[in-house]
C-alpha cells in the first residue's frame, strides 16, 4: 500500500503504555509502518528530556517503550529502529532549520500554548516551567523527519500541526535555495485507530486513572480489570450491552464470536458481571501472552536491544548524513 515510500514515526518515552496504548496505537503503528518499504521507528529521546530530567526514570522507560514496541512486532533487522540521540546529524539539521523558521510558528504550536494557557488560568507568568526545548519542539520534530526524506508520518489528531510545520519549513528552504532540498512529508491521521474506553466508560488514560495495564503480572490486570464500574443489577435482569463497560472494552479485544456471545449473555439474562469480567480478562491475556513473552525476555536481555537500537542507528544514519550534506553544500559549499 505504501510502496516506495518510507513511513517515519517517533515516541517519546513516558511511562509504561496501557492496553489502550498497546491496541489502540502501538500495535497499528508498527502494522502500518510495515506496509512501507522503508519504516523508520525512532524513540525520541532529546524529546523526552524537555519533560523528564530524572535520568534513573528517563532510562528506565526508554527501555520500556523499546521493548515494547519489539514485543509489538517492530523488526529489529529490516525496520530502522534507533534512538535520536545516537544521530547527531539530526540535531545539526535542527540549527539550520532554526534559520527558516519564524518564531510564530513556536508561539503558535499548541503543546507550548497550551502550557500558556495553563499558566495563564493559574495565574502564573506565561512562560512558567517553558524551557527553550518545549519551545522550540516543533523545529526538532521537523528534523526528525526532513533528516530521513520521510514520506508519511502517521499521526494522532494533536500532531497534525507538527507535520504541517515541518512540511512549511521545508518548503521554506526549498523556494529560498529553489532546489529540492527535503522532501515535502504528508501525514496520514490513523483514523482506524479504535480508542478503547477505559474502566469507568471514558478514554482510557492514565489522567483518568481507569487503565489496564498491559505486560504486568496476571494478578495486577485482574486487579484492574475487577475494578471496571458496574451496576448492581442482578444476573437475571437483561441488559444493553452498550450499557456495559466491561462488554465495551471487550468487544475491542474479543472476536465477533466471542463479542456476540458476551452480548447475548447480556441481552439475555444469563451472564452477570463475575462472568464478563472473567471473559474479558481472559481475552486480554490471551491476546497479549506471546508479546508479554517477547517483552519480558527483552527487559531481561536489555543488551541485545541496546544492540538493535545501535545498529538501526548505523543503518539510518547515512540518510541523515546525506541530507546534512546536501544543506551544507548549498549554504556554505
Ligand atoms: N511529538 C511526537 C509525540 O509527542 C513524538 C515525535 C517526535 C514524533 N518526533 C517525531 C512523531 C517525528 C512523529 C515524527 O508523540
Amino acid at each position: 500500500m505504501f510502496e516506495n515510500k518510507c513511513i517515519l514515526t517517533g515516541v517519546k518515552p513516558t511511562g509504561k503504555p496501557h492496553i489502550g496504548n498497546y491496541f489502540g496505537a502501538i500495535k497499528p503503528a508498527v502494522e502500518l509502518g510495515h506496509q512501507a518499504s522503508r519504516f523508520n521507528l525512532f524513540i525520541a529521546d532529546y524529546h523526552a528530556i524537555n519533560f523528564m530530567k530524572d535520568a534513573e526514570i528517563l532510562q528506565r522507560e526508554i527501555k520500556e517503550i523499546a521493548c515494547i514496541y519489539l514485543a509489538a512486532g517492530l523488526n529489529p533487522k529490516t525496520d530502522y529502529f534507533y534512538r535520536q540521540s545516537d544521530i547527531p546529524e539530526i540535531n545539526e539539521i535542527t540549527t539550520i532549520l532554526y534559520a527558516f523558521t519564524p518564531k510564530g510558528f513556536m508561539n503558535k504550536s499548541h503543546a507550548y500554548k497550551a502550557c500558556v494557557e495553563k499558566n495563564l488560568a493559574d495565574n502564573k507568568p506565561a512562560d512558567d516551567g517553558v524551557n527553550m526545548g518545549l519551545y522550540t519542539y516543533p523545529t526538532l520534530m521537523a528534523a526528525d523527519i526532513l533528516a530521513m526524506d520521510t514520506d508519511i508520518v502517521p499521526v494522532g489528531k494533536d500532531q497534525i500541526q507538527h507535520v504541517e510545520i515541518a512540511r512549511d519549513i521545508a518548503g521554506a528552504v526549498n523556494a529560498y535555495y529553489d532546489r529540492d532540498l527535503l522532501k515535502l512529508p504528508e501525514y496520514v491521521t490513523a483514523n482506524n485507530v479504535s480508542v478503547l474506553p477505559g474502566t469507568d466508560g471514558r478514554k482510557m488514560s492514565k489522567s483518568y486513572n481507569n487503565v489496564i495495564p498491559i505486560f504486568e503480572d496476571e494478578k495486577i490486570v485482574k486487579k484492574a480489570v475487577y475494578a471496571t464500574i458496574t451496576d448492581s443489577k442482578p444476573i437475571e435482569e437483561p441488559k444493553n450491552p452498550e450499557d456495559v463497560f466491561v462488554y465495551q472494552i471487550y468487544k475491542c479485544l474479543a472476536t465477533p464470536e466471542q463479542t456476540a456471545e458476551m452480548a447475548d449473555g447480556l441481552k439475555n439474562g444469563k451472564l452477570g458481571y463475575g462472568h464478563i469480567k472473567a471473559m474479558l480478562l481472559d481475552v486480554i491475556l490471551e491476546q497479549t501472552r506471546d508479546a508479554k513473552a517477547v517483552y519480558d525476555y527483552y527487559m531481561a536481555h536489555y543488551d541485545e536491544v541496546r544492540g538493535f537500537l545501535e545498529d538501526g542507528a548505523a543503518r539510518a544514519r547515512p540518510y541523515a548524513q546525506r541530507t546534512l550534506q546536501r544543506l551544507k553544500e548549498t549554504l556554505f559549499g
